[in-house]
């Protein structure tokens, strides 16, 4: 039988599990600044727009989302393989988007690799629009 699938919000001690699924998801560029700290800040500052994906009590899927009063900015979407085309990955940008939007903020970005064709078309199922017309700087 198959466990039905709930969201809940991300909480820092689901860390190594955010971790394990951004290893194991194939096109997350997990990053040195990625640590538990960093999260933990991620999330105080963000408190009402991260999900998690669960089957049971297995992480199968999340997304980190937040907004600076001006934009929202999603990062590390990823299902688990065995979890994917089931509609998860949806339902995790739905509720991300979702509660950004009750914190007034209309406007949500993503940054996608160009060789990720299959988030690109992911993207676009949930409405999210290419901008062709812009370039992404950035400072490290
Ligand atoms: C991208 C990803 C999060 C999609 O998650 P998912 O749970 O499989 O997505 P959904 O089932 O909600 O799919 C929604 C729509 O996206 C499109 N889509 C999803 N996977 C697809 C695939 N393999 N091929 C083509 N289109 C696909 C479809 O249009 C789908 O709608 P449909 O089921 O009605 O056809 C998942 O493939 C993943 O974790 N990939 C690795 C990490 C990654 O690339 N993240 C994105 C970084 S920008």
């Amino acid at each position: 039988m198959k466990l039905p699938i709930h969201l809940q919000p991300i909480h820092e001690s689901d860390y190594p599990k955010l971790m394990k699924l951004w290893e194991a998801a194939g096109c997350i560029d997990v990053r040195q600044t990625d640590t538990p700290e960093a999260l933990a800040t991620f999330l105080h500052r963000n408190p009402t727009c991260n999900y998690a994906a669960y089957a049971g009590t297995r992480l199968i899927g999340a997304l980190l989302a937040g907004h600076d009063g001006w934009r929202g900015h999603l990062y590390h979407m990823a299902v688990k393989p065995d979890y994917r085309e089931r509609g998860i990955g949806s339902r995790l940008v739905n509720a991300a988007v979702s509660a950004i939007k009750r914190e007034d903020v209309h406007k949500v970005h993503c940054l996608v690799k160009r060789d990720n064709l299959i988030a690109q078309q992911f993207w676009e199922a949930c409405s999210f629009e290419l901008r062709e017309e812009l370039f992404d700087y950035s400072l490290h």
